[in-house]
């Protein structure tokens, strides 16, 4: 509390003005902000891709999760964050918990609610995961599927090592990724799944690829949507929903070269990325 004579509605608006931070290991959690923002247009978004320090995925979840606290301390103390949304699969299935306990302010990830939305569009409840070796290995779909549509489900989850350096090189098609994808996504065309969800923030920039290669039956399940209603959700239950009435503003950093992530994000997310703000880790920072 800053003011001791502010009245409590002029705290409230204060606080309900802070942005969202939103957060992933590049620019695989820009499907993530494109939906908040989509459905979210007023909030003020502030989003982080840790360029310099992907892949993620092939990296032990400790390391991770060092990251992702990290980034999250970077958020709040720096861009007052009054939400996090750690918009990488990887990530989260490395601090979701932890951040969630130590945090005051809501903390979502990408895990739960991809898994719900997969169980939805599964008519046949035969559902593959694909996602980086860290989210795969944890086992987070394997456990966060299993509690919400029981034993009933069979689930094949397979890592894609290989197709998060391709979406970060800015190809998302060609003879390369489509080989890699074929021998990749053998298992889940074999295990005869009715819907696949793309468990890294990455892929749905490879869905023609990996669509073409499962096959068109089935249903390909981006947690991005789901992602930003549980976020709309949370807003709303915890009163800290924007009460501006403009379009939010949006900054975008990374701390890679960011000539590129602009050059990139832009074609990747829109022209609302003209310009990507540089954070360089330092000790202690
Ligand atoms: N986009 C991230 C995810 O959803 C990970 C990408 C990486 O390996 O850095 O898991």
């Amino acid at each position: 509390m800053r003011v001791s004579n502010e009245s409590p509605l002029l705290l409230k608006i204060v606080s309900n003005q802070r942005p969202i931070g939103i957060f992933d290991s590049g620019f695989g959690g820009l499907t993530v902000a494109r939906a908040v923002i989509d459905l979210l247009p007023e909030e003020d978004v502030v989003y982080f891709g840790d360029t310099a320090r992907y892949p993620y995925g092939p990296q032990p979840l400790e390391q991770v999760r060092e990251y992702a606290e990290q980034i999250t301390n970077l958020l709040i103390s720096k861009h007052d964050v009054k939400m996090v949304v750690i918009a990488c699969n990887t990530a989260a299935a490395a601090a979701l918990g932890s951040l969630g306990e130590a945090l005051e302010i809501p903390v979502v990830g990408v895990i739960e609610p991809g898994a719900q939305a997969v169980i939805e569009v599964s008519r046949r409840k035969r559902i593959g995961v694909i996602g980086t070796v860290g989210t795969i290995s944890s086992g987070a779909y394997q456990k966060t599927i299993e509690e919400i549509a029981g034993i009933n489900a069979e689930v094949t989850c397979i890592p894609c090592p290989g197709f998060v350096e391709f979406v970060e090189r800015g190809e998302s098609s060609g003879e390369q990724i489509q080989i890699l994808a074929q021998r990749l996504l053998a298992p889940i065309v074999e295990a005869d799944v009715d819907a696949l969800l793309l468990g890294c923030t990455h892929y749905p920039y490879l869905a023609r690829t990996i669509g073409s290669t499962v096959g068109e039956s089935v249903v390909l399940v981006s947690s991005a949507d789901e992602t930003a209603f549980a976020v709309a959700k949370i807003l709303k239950e915890t009163n800290l929903e924007t009460s501006q009435r403009k379009l939010g503003n949006r900054t975008f950093i990374s701390t890679g070269d960011v000539s590129w992530f602009a050059e990139l994000g832009q074609r990747l997310f829109g022209p609302e990325l003209e310009s990507a703000e540089s954070h360089e880790w330092s000790t202690g920072s």
